[in-house]
């Protein structure tokens, strides 16, 4: 295993900002993780699992410890029963890789999640979601290591405790475990309706009634393109806040003032507001803080134009947190982790 020392991560991140890790290491098994991570723990260095980068934001002062860039590949059907397939898929796998493959084979259940940037072990991680799916409804388990006991383990669902974009490992099991692959649940029967709003306008604008885990995939990957910036070209980390989660008493008293407002019911009787929404009636939509750009076309999309430093990104955070605070009373939150 080799260790390099003192790696920019900008180079490994979407957002292409922030300082350079101590250390860093290639992990390709279970067993160089499980090594790793003992190596690590003896020296008393802090870890940090590192997938495809596309939703951490890393600190001017870089990382005093050692980035474990997670390599592990594979993908195997585990099982197939008449209706539903099993397939296991490695954590460094690339997401959208995966999910084409799955796609490929017919099966439904992770193609609204098309063209998501990162690693299939970082998808439980913030229980990545859109056009209607969540990761949460086909995992049905994962393998992991457990850094705190040393031990190779198998965490279901339910011990996951997935929520809208969130899951224990953001939680309370952050830095507890790197997951080793995904095992998920998917279905040869076909999608069916209603679909998202703007995954149906695509179905009606191009006459496709014909509806296929291969019809979304394409759909949504061109609704994205649309919509999200291509990190390869334009630095910027997805989604950078949280949709805002509001209580019934607070949506009566917001509704009347904004009557317009899009709001979505949430299972738990709450209610999500896009935060888009409110960063454009803001009035922050396609202005530039600090060099970080408010996307033009999705203002939940914050670009790196020209920051060049941590610094220059939480003043921008901070004057955008700040401005929808005073205009609408909630407190949004950042979406992607940090380091
Ligand atoms: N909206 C605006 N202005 C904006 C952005 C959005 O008015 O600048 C409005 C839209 O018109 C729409 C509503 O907000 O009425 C929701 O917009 P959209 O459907 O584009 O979704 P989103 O809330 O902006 C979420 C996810 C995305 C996911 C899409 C599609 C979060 C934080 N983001 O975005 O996920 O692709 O739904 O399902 O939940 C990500 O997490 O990185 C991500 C891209």
């Amino acid at each position: 295993m080799d260790v390099h020392t003192n790696i920019p991560l900008k180079n490994y991140t979407t957002m292409r900002l922030g300082g350079s890790a101590r250390f860093m290491t290639d992990v390709h098994t279970p067993e160089e993780v499980a090594q790793a991570c003992k190596n690590a723990i003896g020296q008393e260095l802090p870890i940090f699992i590192l997938g495809g980068g596309s939703n951490i934001i890393v600190h001017d002062e870089g990382f005093n410890g050692i980035v474990i860039h997670n390599k592990i590949r594979g993908f195997e059907v585990i099982s197939d029963e008449p209706g539903k397939t099993l397939v296991r898929i490695g954590a460094g796998e690339n997401w959208d890789e995966a999910v084409k493959r799955t796609v490929d084979m017919n099966l439904s259940g992770i193609e609204a999640l098309s063209a998501i940037p990162g690693t299939a072990g970082a998808a439980p991680v913030q229980n990545i979601g859109a056009y209607g799916q969540e990761i949460a409804d086909s995992l049905v388990s994962l393998a992991a290591y457990d850094i705190q006991t040393d031990r190779f383990i198998e965490l279901q669902n339910a011990d996951c405790a997935f929520s809208y974009r969130h899951s224990i490992f953001r939680g309370e099991a952050a830095g507890r475990y790197v997951i080793l692959s995904i095992t998920l649940q998917l279905y040869k029967t076909a999608p069916q309706p209603p679909f998202y709003a703007a995954v149906q306008d695509y179905f009606d604008k191009n006459n496709i009634t014909l509806y296929t885990p291969q019809a979304i995939r394409d759909a949504v990957r061109v609704i994205r393109a649309d919509k999200l910036p291509d990190p390869a070209i334009l630095p910027n980390a997805g989604s950078f806040f949280k949709n805002a989660i509001v209580e019934d008493w607070q949506l009566t008293d917001l509704r009347q003032q904004y009557p317009d407002m899009p709001v979505y019911d949430m299972p738990d009787g709450r209610f999500k507001i896009p935060s888009g929404w409110l960063i454009q009636e803001a009035g922050l939509k396609g202005q530039t803080l600090h060099g970080m750009h408010v996307h033009d076309k999705n203002a939940l999309v914050l670009i790196n134009e020209s920051a060049s430093s941590y610094a220059d990104l939480a003043a921008a955070r901070e004057e955008i947190i700040g401005a929808v605070r005073d205009k609408f009373r909630i407190t949004i939150e950042q979406e992607p982790l940090e380091v």
